[in-house]
């Protein structure tokens, strides 16, 4: 029989914690093949919803699932870990100072990339949902140094799939269809949704749009005015909408962006949080989206995409912010 893989999950007692769990118990994340072991972390407040959901994930006799653990310790959370989706952090709170949210993750995320370099399998996996994602994952990253610094990514994967699920009905097509839509720069309203390179069935996106909505302009105007703050702001809409945050939805995508990492992307490319190589501009070791492609269970950054100057202009406002979180960050000792 295979040997079953360590997965952590953080922030497990809570919201996505609860959609996720039993997704990636039932394969849907490493596929059917791959048995799994689970070790759920949470802080002291949330343990008791953790071992709750460890009992119902007893109660589903999932096949696949040969351990679940529960911890408050992240030492012992991430021993052996070879997947590690940081879920759990710190929400800002009415009145609180950028500063004081930054710290306060820097609390959370530093120790639990010590925990990551100090006990995690060599081949381990991370990728941060807990807001802010990519600067969460920069510092985590900063406090692994034996790890590879492209092992930890971050989240930008539901505003790929919320870009994909506006295209779709825009155009008439099949969701399915779109191919090689980016998203840039900061999982935040500053993020830049970027069709400029996508296909639907192998037809240009903008082109598409031109022919449906009556020209260029008019194609134009919808994503300028339409498309881009509606996937930039979807978060927001769920919450107006739903009474509470996108939860089923983000862990999907955290499903997503983690099958796609170990078993590869297909026909065409996805986004994710990686760590820069100074590509498109985009200063080295920041860890912003890009589009990406897993090969041989590594994210490549895709090369040679032309940016017009609109593209430019909003992929640096959104590099331009997370060189300002990285810089608080650092001021606060916290990388
Ligand atoms: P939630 O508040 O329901 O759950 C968070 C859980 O994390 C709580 O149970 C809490 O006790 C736990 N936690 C806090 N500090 C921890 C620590 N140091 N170690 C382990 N566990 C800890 O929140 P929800 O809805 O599950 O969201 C989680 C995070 O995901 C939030 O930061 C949210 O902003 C973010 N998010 C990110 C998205 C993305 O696309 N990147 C999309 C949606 C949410």
């Amino acid at each position: 029989s295979v040997t079953p893989v360590t997965i952590t999950i953080t922030g497990a007692g809570g919201q996505i914690g609860y959609a996720l769990l039993f997704r990636v118990a039932s394969g849907a994340m490493l596929g059917p093949d791959t048995p799994v072991r689970l070790n759920l972390l949470e802080i002291p407040q949330g343990l008791r919803a953790a071992e709750g959901a460890a009992l119902e994930l007893q109660d589903c006799a999932f096949p696949l699932l040969h351990q679940v653990e529960v911890y408050d310790d992240p030492k012992a959370a991430f021993r052996g870990t070879s997947h590690a989706l940081l879920v759990g952090a710190r929400p800002r709170a009415a009145g609180m100072e950028r500063g004081d949210l930054l710290a306060a993750n820097g609390g959370i995320f530093g120790p639990q990339g010590e925990a990551i370099n100090a006990g995690a399998a060599d081949d381990v996996r991370v990728v941060v949902v807990g807001n802010p994602a990519n600067t969460n994952a920069l510092i985590a990253s900063a406090h692994a140094p034996d790890v590879p610094a492209d092992r930890f990514t971050a989240l930008t994967r539901l505003d790929h799939n919320r870009a994909l699920g506006q295209l779709a009905p825009a155009m008439d097509t099949p969701v399915g269809d779109i191919r090689n839509v980016t998203i840039w720069g900061n999982h935040s309203a500053t993020q830049f949704p970027d069709v400029a390179h996508a296909t639907a069935a192998g037809d240009p996106v903008p082109a598409l749009l031109a022919a449906r909505l009556g020209g260029v302009d008019a194609a134009r105007e919808w994503i300028v005015d339409e498309f881009i703050p509606r996937v930039a702001k979807r978060g927001a809409e769920i919450i107006e909408v739903r009474g509470s945050s996108s939860v089923a939805s983000a862990a999907n995508a955290a499903i997503d962006h983690m099958r796609d990492w170990v078993h590869g992307t297909t026909g065409g490319w996805t986004s994710a949080a990686v760590v820069s190589d100074g590509s498109y501009g985009v200063p080295e070791d920041l860890v912003s989206s890009f589009p990406v492609e897993s090969v041989d269970g590594s994210w490549r950054i895709v090369q040679g995409l032309s940016l017009d100057a609109f593209a430019q202009h909003r992929l640096a406002t959104s590099v331009a912010e997370l060189v300002d979180e990285r810089d608080a960050v650092r001021a606060l000792d916290l990388i």
